[in-house]
């Protein structure tokens, strides 16, 4: 079964043909970074309206390399709600004038979906660590369409805190990558940034302190008429995040016996969370499936891949389906 994929929530538009779920046949991918950096971060109103400037010859591109497919999947949840309703506007257009059937897919769970397009023989269950610029939570990942969250943060994204650190340190957008590329140089032993535990759930994030400590420090050396030591910042701040992150999605790997961890989303690519992961997985014997850069952001072959499972199980909708900012990734 072919799945054309479509994927507008945030500040990538893309559109992808999948088959079966595993083989990418045709992917595009237009990013709006260069027009976004002029103000420091992601504005929504002009996300929407560079999603609508690209969507249709997008799709274009796919279907003169792949002119057929049998059903529809569109990320309808969540995201930014005018970037999501091109997406879905269009895909909803799409399948009134084809007569195919339409699939909403869960842009988390296509994130996670990515992984079956690195890893041909990757099955549930398993357990996932989902760290994007909007969401971090750890996941019990039984089938292809059942999520349990295990935990999640209970303030700022991983990503999130990712990209304000970028801003206060005078990196800029986008902020993941940045902060990355300063830490090669750095110290991560530099400045002990907190790392914080919740008794109740084990498997609960909190990066808002970190991020504020981060700002603390900044200010600090400011007022003193210091230099900020970018590196050292960003070094300390990667290694503060990145532990914590490892070290709960070891203890929910652990804890949930089925042997496999599979990470996903945009701080997925992080350099220094995935040697960290790889090593604590190695040690405790864990299989780790980590996406290739490439799928670790946003791209419409992930939605379409999810988007034949949710397909196997019969989740289609009708064509007064409507976008959703804000969805749990249990309900789908
Ligand atoms: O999954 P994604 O592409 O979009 C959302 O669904 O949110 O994730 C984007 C996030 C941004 O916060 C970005 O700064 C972060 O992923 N990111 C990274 C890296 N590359 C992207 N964070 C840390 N290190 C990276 N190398
Ligand atoms: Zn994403």
């Amino acid at each position: 079964m072919k799945i054309l994929g479509i994927e507008s929530s945030c500040d990538e538009t893309a559109v992808a043909v999948v088959e079966d779920g595993r083989r990418v046949l045709a992917s595009e991918i237009s990013s709006q970074i260069p027009i976004h950096t002029l103000y420091g971060g992601v504005v929504p109103e002009i996300a929407s309206r560079a999603h609508l400037e690209a969507i249709s010859n997008l799709t274009d591109r796919v279907l003169a390399v792949c002119p057929d497919y049998d059903a529809i999947a569109v990320t309808a949840y969540p995201g930014l709600i005018g970037a999501l309703l091109v997406g879905v506007g269009f895909a909803k257009g799409l399948a009134y004038a084809t007569q195919k059937p339409l699939i909403p897919v869960h842009h988390l769970r296509g994130h996670v979906a990515a992984a079956y397009l690195c890893h041909e023989t990757l099955e549930p269950p398993f357990t996932a660590m989902v760290v994007s610029g909007g969401h971090t939570m750890i996941l019990d990942v039984p089938d292809y369409t059942t999520f349990s969250i295990l935990g999640g943060t209970r303030d700022d994204a991983a990503g999130e805190a990712f990209d304000k650190v970028a801003r206060v340190i005078g990196l800029g957008y986008p902020g993941g990558p940045k902060v990355q590329k300063a830490a090669e140089t750095g110290n991560p032993d530099a400045i002990p940034f907190p790392k914080v535990h919740f008794k109740e759930n084990p498997y609960d994030f909190s990066f808002s302190g970190v991020k504020t400590a981060v700002i603390n420090y900044v200010h600090n050396a400011e007022q003193k008429g210091e230099a900020i030591p970018k590196a050292d910042v960003a070094a300390s701040f990667s290694k503060a995040v990145c532990e914590i992150l490892t070290e709960k999605a070891l203890l929910a790997a652990t804890a949930q016996g089925h042997g496999k961890l599979v990470l996903a989303g945009g701080v997925a690519a992080n350099a220094t969370l995935r040697a960290m992961l790889e090593n604590a997985c190695n040690q405790h014997k864990i299989s780790l499936y980590l996406p290739t850069l490439a799928m670790c952001g946003d791209n419409a072959a992930m939605i379409a891949a999810q988007g034949y499972y949710e397909a196997l199980a019969g989740h289609y909708a009708t064509l007064d389906l409507n976008a959703e900012a804000v969805r749990p990734i249990s309900v789908g």
